[in-house]
């Protein structure tokens, strides 16, 4: 196949979105390959993953950094370094700075576990609890510098049951996610779905 885009993932955490990118990169007609990953904090659980895996994996903490410019200036050495043409937020919890996200624009998405344009933010699936939704779901969307606010690439509706808590819908959406985000980064790296 042709050239396979370059791809970083940024983690914070579990990492089980990114797990699910590598699965499905590893497939030859898939169009990206995941070069790096990339996590703010040391302990993320995703990064023994990326060893096992041997993806090359670093930590860029902006606590070693005297402000997020900096901080955002060595992510992007870095991922020039890669030659990366994608990046994949999958659970990173720091906002990037706006001289990164116009540095990168139309190359970065993030996955979002609510129904954007509804529950930007934190605490998704308590909020459409709360709110008395009947569905629910996850969004994969461009990154631009209002959070979670870019053009959206593509979304899953998951229905809100009958004694649902959030662990269990955060359970449900968890399994859309995991369908979604390869979908997602497949439309992207084909050239199929751009930002404009
Ligand atoms: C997911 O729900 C994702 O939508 C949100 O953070 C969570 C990350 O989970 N942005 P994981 O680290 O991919 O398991």
């Amino acid at each position: 196949m042709a050239h396979k885009k370059r791809v970083a993932i940024f983690i914070s955490g579990r990492g089980s979105n990114m797990e699910q990118l590598v699965k499905a990169s590893e497939n030859n007609d898939y169009p990206a390959q995941i070069v790096g990953i990339i996590s703010d904090k040391s302990e993320a659980k995703g990064l023994k993953f990326a060893k096992e895996k041997n993806i090359e994996h670093i930590v860029i903490s902006p606590k070693d950094f005297p402000n997020k410019q900096e901080t955002d200036r060595a992510i992007s050495e870095q991922l020039k370094k890669w030659k990366i043409d994608i990046i994949c937020l999958a659970g990173y919890m720091r906002l990037l700075s706006d001289d990164f996200c116009d540095q990168w624009q139309g190359k970065i998405i993030n996955i979002h576990p609510s129904l954007l344009p509804k529950y930007k933010g934190l605490n998704t699936h308590q909020r459409a609890l709360d709110a008395g939704e009947i569905e629910h779901g996850c969004t994969v969307h461009f990154v631009t510098k209002e959070m979670d606010d870019g053009p959206i690439i593509g979304q899953v509706i998951v229905p809100i049951m009958a004694g649902d808590d959030a662990d269990i819908l955060e359970k449900r959406i968890l399994k859309a996610e995991h369908k979604l985000y390869p979908w997602a980064l497949e439309q992207v790296a084909s050239g199929k779905i751009r930002f404009y």
